[in-house]
């Protein structure tokens, strides 16, 4: 980026005057100084509601029972309080991590709880548990539901155990829901991880999208962490590769884009665990790297602690030897949100608790 246009984008962070911006411009000159603190509480964080998952995709940690985390849900309590004490500085809250954030049952209450102090909140979710009134109830600002094919053969390759007719039943109901409601700041995505198996599926997964009357709609590019798994799901079409491919050929996964001593992510943001361990970012999702925990020490103690600016000189000197760094491209920040809540008006201020029983059943099965 040029001098000129690195002042651009800071007077536009400036003149946003959004939430969390003086944070940005001190914490990104910091990164940009090669200084690894003192920070400011970040502008975006990341909580995980829960690492426990109905669906087993074999790609993910939780999905093919390779996450070495005890499992377990957000209190919400805890979070609040986190929140509460918090929420001044923060911009973006990121409600998801390793796990469906709608197994925990006060997901609907935690977000509503951050929409009521401003903050701009996300997630995604596999859909098979999402309840639509909770969600409109929630106020939460963008949820993406993410599937893995058009025919519910293809969607349960990766999304094991996961029913594509449940999930289009509810995100219809929450379409149908929407409508009914006045002023929502709900917005509603729909994602469409693309693989070998599912490829050709992606002109009918944009027509659909178009047809039925969510707000956006994407299609991701597929992770992966290994050359099996590579080799299993990657598409044939290079295009949603964000992989080497010459490095691909001679059985080298690593990214087309290696960052080189520097990560704006971590500067900015910080991942929490359900049980309150901060991590680096959402690429360690087994807590290889824990900073501290934010119930105990305070979000801002952990994101200054010891071991975030030793995490952080070493991001600066040798990143190569930081194993989760080899298979990232270091992430673009988000934009800063604007938080200001339209009027919030539903003509309802309960959750639908028909799916309880599921909850319970499958909270048991995971984690008890
Ligand atoms: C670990 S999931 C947790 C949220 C939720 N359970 C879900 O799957 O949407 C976080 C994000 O990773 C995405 N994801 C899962 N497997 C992926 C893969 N192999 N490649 C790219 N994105 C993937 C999900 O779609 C979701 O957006
Ligand atoms: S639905 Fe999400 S959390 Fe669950 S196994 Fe799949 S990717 Fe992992
Ligand atoms: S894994 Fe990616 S986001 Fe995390 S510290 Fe490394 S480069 Fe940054």
């Amino acid at each position: 980026m040029s001098f000129i246009s690195k002042i651009t984008t800071l007077s536009k962070i400036i003149a946003s005057n959004q939430r969390g911006w003086k944070s940005l411009v001190w914490n990104t000159s910091m990164a940009r100084l090669n200084k690894a603190g003192p920070l400011m509480t970040p502008a975006h964080i990341a909580i995980e509601p829960t690492n426990a998952c109905n669906a087993k995709c074999p790609v993910c940690e939780t999905g093919k029972d390779e996450m070495l985390r005890t499992k377990g849900l957000l209190d919400r309590k805890k979070f609040e309080l986190l929140i509460d004490k918090n929420f001044r500085s923060i911009n973006t809250l990121m409600y998801y991590f390793m796990g469906e954030p709608f197994l925990n049952k006060n997901s609907y209450d935690m977000i509503k709880h951050a929409r009521s102090k401003s903050i701009y909140v996300e997630t995604c979710t596999n859909g098979d548990l999402v309840d639509a009134k909770g969600v409109l109830y929630s106020d939460i600002n963008k949820i993406s539901f993410q599937i893995g094919g058009m025919t519910e053969k293809s969607h349960q390759i990766y999304r094991v155990n996961s029913s594509l007719n449940k999930v289009k039943k509810n995100l219809y109901e929450l379409i149908e829901e929407k409508k009914k409601v006045n002023n929502t700041n709900v917005q509603i995505d729909l994602g469409f991880i693309v693989m070998r198996h599912n490829e050709n599926e992606v002109d009918e997964f944009i027509k659909w999208s178009k047809e039925i009357g969510v707000d956006t709609a994407n299609i991701i590019d597929p992770c992966v962490r290994n050359m099996v798994e590579g080799y299993a799901y990657l598409p044939k079409d290079k295009k949603y590769w964000f992989y080497d491919e010459e490095a691909f050929e001679k059985g080298i996964l690593k990214p087309k884009l290696i960052p080189h001593n520097n990560c704006d992510w971590i500067w900015n943001s910080m991942q929490i665990n359900w049980d309150g361990e901060a991590v680096p970012c959402c690429r360690d999702p087994n807590g290889m790297h824990t900073l501290g925990n934010v119930f105990e020490m305070g979000l801002n103690n952990v994101f200054n602690s010891k071991k975030s600016v030793d995490f952080r000189k070493k991001i600066l000197s040798r990143q190569k030897s930081v194993g989760i760094c080899n298979l990232c491209s270091s992430y673009g920040l988000p934009d800063l949100q604007k938080i200001k809540p339209k009027k919030f008006v539903t003509n309802f201020d309960t959750i639908n608790k028909s799916i309880d029983k599921d909850l319970d059943k499958i909270i048991d099965q995971q984690i008890n």
